[in-house]
């Protein structure tokens, strides 16, 4: 499964590249709008940092304008993956500009219909909100399991995003279900790693080593 990080925080997306867990960044509005960068030269220091695909989010809601956004954004690096809402504007945004060989992501997916008809539409990902789904009591890894056996069903190119993740346990079952990339907050990626038995050990095998004085330089 792809790691691809959350955020528009320069230092957080360095840090987890610097140790090779980003393959990929997702930002949108309310990202930006937290960095409190312009969205052009944030979204270009992004781009330059990491290899893999970097979303930035349309703001246009209707199809003219939407697509004037999206082949705007797509200029500031080849690495743009050009995210739309998965509405018909959204979506018909998506078949131009895929067609164009500029990537999409068609975000805010709640349903399996809507995955179904971004995937129709050329959709390079789709990203279903598992946390929001979470919130209302639906259980959003369920969608990605049915949006999953949809896509393999008819072998549909279009890649599964698992967004809005809240918690490290999203991440694994994310990657049990097979969604082909998981977008994570930074913080949520760093859980990943903590155990208690590994801290435990860890302090026991140290105590032993001071015990006997071992040194290995
Ligand atoms: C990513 O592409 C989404 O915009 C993001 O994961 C949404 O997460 P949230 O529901 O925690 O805001």
């Amino acid at each position: 499964m792809k790691f691809f990080v959350d955020t528009a925080e320069i230092d957080a997306i360095r840090e987890l590249n610097d140790l090779g867990m980003v393959d990929g960044v997702t930002t949108n509005p309310s990202l930006i709008a937290k960095s409190g960068r312009d969205i052009f030269e944030v979204t270009k220091e992004i781009c330059d940092l990491v290899e893999g695909p970097v979303s930035a989010e349309v703001v246009a809601t209707e199809y003219d304008a939407m697509l004037r956004e999206g082949e705007h954004l797509a200029k500031i690096a080849p690495n743009i993956c050009v995210k739309v809402p998965l509405t018909w504007a959204g979506l018909k945004t998506c078949k131009v500009l895929s067609a164009q060989g500029t990537q999409v992501n068609v975000t805010l997916c709640f349903s399996a219909n809507q995955a179904l008809l971004a995937a129709k539409a050329g959709a390079t990902f789709i990203s279903p909100f598992i946390g929001r789904l979470d919130d209302i009591n639906i259980d959003g890894m369920e969608l990605i399991e049915d949006i999953r056996t949809i896509y393999d069903n008819y072998d549909f190119g279009t890649e599964i995003l698992a967004a809005s993740i809240r918690s490290a346990n999203h991440m694994k079952d994310a990657a049990l279900i097979g969604a082909d990339v998981a977008t994570a907050p930074p913080g949520v990626i760093k859980a990943m790693i903590n155990h208690p038995l590994t801290d435990k050990g860890l302090d026991a095998f140290l105590a032993d080593a001071t015990k006997a004085g071992i040194k290995i330089v």
